[in-house]
């Protein structure tokens, strides 16, 4: 190990991972947990600071996102892999550094306002006019239903993951940096109010990672249907990698065409060391759209089929896993009791 800092970063379960949380994520956690003290969990509460009322998979997805990454290559030996809600230590500090963020940090995190704004979308899909929708949108705290206090507090919750542990370093998104600020604030005023250094101030850790599109161009994503599974069935990969969007100019085998926004080039740059010769080939009009996407198959078969093997052996072996979470769940919570401790002699709940 390099350093002793300790990196930490969740995700919220979404069950069977996609190849965007794969190369986005996933991989680049992979990496870091020989370099650093890592912390890796499963962000269940923060999935019910919005799906509150959809809690029926909610077990289930943590598994399956547990499972996921094991299968990839997490390694508890090297990692302490957990799930957020086995370590009561976080609500109870969540509960105490609530006392202390000022109401306008949370109204302003520009993160809450698009995310209600999206929730409110995908709630009134289909059912309202544009007008109304709009007017709707425009007064994002009206309506009651989806601005919770959990939800607005999610920065909140996100901070207390991340100062319990005492993480120097948060591999996250660009989309997360507001959230990150939040922890950073926090981790001052707490100093300043109390008088004591507890928490370490969190940097973000921006990893350059492949962008993977999904099959239509868009983000990858579950929820936009364009998604391909980790351990997906190969011929369900095989008809989606055929149905990939490509350049839109391009008609004729023959063609010449533009790589660039095509999703099939995207990746043959992931999956393909020869992809300088394929951009050049595409341009050329080498070579037709369809040989392309057969091509990139080839390539993607013998990785999607290796994971699919070795996810079996922890499908098979439930008894593994729990020792694997239950381990996680003893490292993470020991780690927050020492931090928790900490910020109740600084605040005098304790002597
Ligand atoms: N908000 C993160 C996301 O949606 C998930 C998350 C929750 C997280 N707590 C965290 C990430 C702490 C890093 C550190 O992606």
């Amino acid at each position: 190990m390099s350093e002793d800092k300790i990196v930490l970063s969740g995700m919220r379960p979404t069950g069977k991972l996609h190849l965007g949380n794969y190369h986005g994520a996933l991989k680049n956690w992979i990496a870091l947990q020989h370099k650093y003290k890592c912390y890796f969990f499963v962000a269940d509460l923060h999935s019910l600071t919005t799906a509150y009322d959809k809690t029926q998979n909610l077990a289930q997805n943590s598994q399956d996102m547990l499972i996921d990454w094991l299968t990839a290559g997490l390694d508890p030996q090297a990692a302490t892999i957990f799930v957020q809600s086995d370590v009561p230590e976080v609500s109870e500090l969540n509960t105490l550094l609530g006392m202390i963020t000022p109401l306008g940090w949370l109204l302003r995190n520009p993160t809450y306002k698009e995310q209600i704004q999206e929730l409110l979308k995908q709630k009134y899909a289909g059912q309202l006019d544009e007008k109304t929708l709009g007017e709707k949108l425009a007064s994002i705290a009206g309506d009651e239903e989806i601005s919770c206090f959990g939800f607005l507090g999610y920065p909140v919750l996100m901070a207390t993951d991340i100062l319990i542990q005492n993480a120097s370093y948060v591999p996250v998104g660009k989309d997360q940096t507001a959230h990150l600020e939040i922890a950073r604030d926090l981790a001052r005023r707490f100093a300043e109010i109390y008088g004591q250094e507890v928490f370490t101030e969190p940097s973000p850790l921006y990893t350059l990672v492949a962008r993977v599109p999904g099959l239509d161009g868009r983000k990858m994503s579950k929820s936009y249907n364009n998604a391909i599974s980790l351990g997906e069935n190969l011929d369900d990969v095989r008809k989606k990698v055929m149905t990939m969007f490509t350049d839109p100019n391009k008609k004729k085998a023959t063609d010449p065409a533009n790589p660039d926004g095509c999703v099939v080039f995207a990746f043959h740059q992931i999956y393909n060391p020869q992809a300088a010769k394929r951009c050049e080939e595409c341009k050329a009009g080498a070579l037709g759209c369809v040989a392309c996407k057969k091509e990139l198959f080839a390539l993607m078969e013998p990785e999607l089929d290796a994971f699919s093997q070795r996810r079996k052996q922890f499908e098979n072996d439930p008894a593994q896993l729990e020792k694997i979470v239950l381990a996680g769940k003893e490292k993470a919570r020991a780690n927050a009791a020492l931090t928790l401790a900490r910020v109740k002699k600084a605040m005098r709940i304790c002597k």
